[in-house]
């Protein structure tokens, strides 16, 4: 049995193969086509799926699609309808392109795929809490998810017992949690959907100097849910998030993308990082007052808040959390075929989650032969060679491109596409940050450490394989200046054996030589370019950036030696900035 899962036209559009009731690869769009967050029709991905799968599009049983497209339209209907005259801009912007395209998903698919092949279709919140609970390692457990919005809801508590996902309460639009935090990232001058992670990295150089403020917006019942006074919003008429009222609240236009950020940005992002992490934390509550349940398992972007997750892990009142790599919407793909497998056909359940590398992989011909063809100076190395000269230059403080294995499933880059570096020397921060990124210097890099280690170096007594759990350093631990915050935490990724055996062996060797189990990783691309999926795009980025070795596979390359790169026109045209 063949499960295909699509998620499309929103953004992060995605694909999930499911064979037999197990996940046997999951991509992004954007990987392929090379533009971040790619809405369009995940062409690519699928394909790649399916070569994961040993099949062709024949072979497929079921196609599900991760919303109901009529529900979300009748939803903008009425919004529009509701606020008009105020919504004509974006009424005329927005109804062409449902017209056009996304009302007719189940036509697209087979036109796409070439092949008349069943296509269900699932809620939005349905195919999150399915992403997490049904790949989760519990058998049952409270389900929460909190996004954006789908059709209505933007959040929904649920249980999940066996194969089955039921939800039985929602927060419906305009009320989202997801939209106020996407709010105020738009108001600090950051992208929406994609840059709400710069506001929570912001968050602890400011004080909550604006929570009351914040409050102002939004009323938070003591059951977890809340409503907003929508008189300071524009989202749900308008073609930008905030208004006039919202400004004069905080003082001021929403900043310039590129200006500078002062104390003023720092003190709101904590306000509604506080307030957010306030909501989360209530929600959970009622929840397991609610189920009774002892796990947690959660999908939606603000699961991808890695702040308020640490909390909710220390602060209770769930034993253990799940929450699914890709907890935005890529990953409602992997929720529908998964609802499809268990909830409808009635498969049993046969898959846990275990790591996130799901995604394409290159052999180690496939990458001789494109070295080799290109003319591309390298040394073949022993694995054994290429892990110990590896650990010898991060800890020599070189900057390192690392590819090995399955591209990351999800936005976090865990060590299959990864760039490296020496998390003892304070200087790092900034050196990757500036010269290898073309990022902002605020941003804090995020540490991998060996699992069996992470409670010798962190506040955290379990796994986090996803970097999803934000920890405190240990206060004995301060010598990894470079992963640790402002506040001493960290956002913690751990790594065993089993997950990847490559990168576990290159910290242990790293801890071997130097003393310290942990290193930094960050994800391998420039600032605006999605991580690179294939050796190709990993030497380009090498060689367009600062970087000083790229390991590939077993093959070492240094840059010096390596030949220009000859490019038509600037790289940097090429990626718009996030
Ligand atoms: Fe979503």
């Amino acid at each position: 049995m063949n499960i295909l899962g699509i998620s499309a036209f929103y953004h992060d559009s995605a694909a999930a193969l499911f064979q037999d009731g197990r996940l046997v690869a999951a991509a992004q769009e954007e990987r392929f086509t090379r533009k971040k967050h790619d809405s369009g029709f995940p062409a690519q991905a699928i394909a790649a799926c399916l070569k994961q799968g040993g099949i062709g599009v024949d072979g497929l049983d079921y196609v599900g699609f991760y919303d109901k497209p009529l529900l979300k339209f009748e939803r903008i209907l009425i919004q529009y309808l509701a606020t008009f005259p105020r919504s004509y801009r974006s009424f005329m912007k927005a109804v062409p392109l449902w017209l056009l395209e996304k009302l007719w998903v189940p036509n697209i698919i087979r036109r796409e795929l070439g092949r008349d092949v069943p296509v269900l279709f699932a809620e939005h919140h349905q195919s999150h809490a399915a992403s997490a609970f049904l790949v989760s390692p519990y058998p049952e457990a409270a389900i929460l998810t909190v996004d954006g919005v789908g059709e209505w809801a933007t959040a929904s508590f649920g249980v999940g017992r066996g194969g089955k996902v039921q939800i039985f309460h929602e927060i419906r639009f305009p009320h989202s949690l997801g939209l106020l935090y996407s709010a105020f990232t738009s108001y600090l001058g950051f992208k929406v959907n994609s840059a709400e992670y710069k506001v929570m990295g912001l968050a602890p150089y400011g004080e909550p100097r604006y929570y009351d403020r914040v409050r102002r917006l939004i009323d938070i019942r003591e059951d977890g849910s809340f409503r907003m006074d929508m008189r300071y919003f524009a989202y749900h008429y308008g073609l930008t998030m905030t208004n006039g009222a919202f400004h004069r609240l905080f003082g001021g236009p929403p900043r310039d993308p590129e200006g500078p950020l002062t104390q003023r940005e720092k003190d709101i992002a904590m306000s509604v990082q506080k307030v957010t992490e306030e909501i989360v934390l209530k929600m959970a509550a009622c929840l397991h007052r609610q189920t009774g349940m002892k796990n947690l398992c959660m999908a939606g972007g603000v699961a991808l808040n890695c702040v308020a997750n640490g909390r909710l892990l220390r602060e209770g009142p769930f034993e253990d959390l799940f929450i699914q790599p890709a907890a935005g919407d890529a990953g409602g793909a992997v929720g529908v075929a998964a609802l499809i497998h268990s909830q409808i056909l009635g498969g049993a359940r046969q898959y846990v989650m275990k790591d996130a590398y799901l995604g394409p992989s290159y052999s180690t011909e496939e990458i001789r032969a494109y070295l080799v063809s290109n003319a591309i100076p390298y040394r073949e190395l022993t694995i054994a060679e290429m892990l110990s000269e590896t650990a010898r230059l991060i800890a020599e403080q070189n900057v390192v491109g690392w590819f090995q294995g399955r591209m990351e499933f999800g936005p976090r880059a865990l060590g299959g596409r990864s760039i490296l570096a020496d998390a003892r020397n304070p200087a790092n921060k900034e050196v990757v940050n500036l010269k290898i990124k073309f990022r902002e210097s605020f941003r804090p890099f995020a540490p991998t450490v060996l699992e069996e280690k992470v409670s010798d170096w962190f506040e955290l007594d379990r796994p986090s394989p996803y970097m999803l759990l934000v920890a405190q350093v240990r206060p004995d631990r301060r010598s990894i200046p470079s992963v640790t915050h402002v506040d001493g935490s960290a956002r913690i990724q751990t790594v065993s054996r089993e997950q990847h055996p490559l990168y576990h062996a290159l910290i242990e060797e790293f801890d071997r030589q130097t003393g310290c189990p942990v290193i930094i990783n960050t994800s391998f691309n420039v600032r605006g370019e999605p991580i690179v999926c294939t050796p190709h795009d990993a030497y380009l980025c090498f060689m367009r950036t600062n970087m000083d070795v790229l390991v590939l596979d077993r093959f070492l390359l240094v840059k010096e030696g390596q030949p220009p790169l000859r490019e038509e026109r600037d790289w940097r045209e090429q990626f718009e900035l996030d």
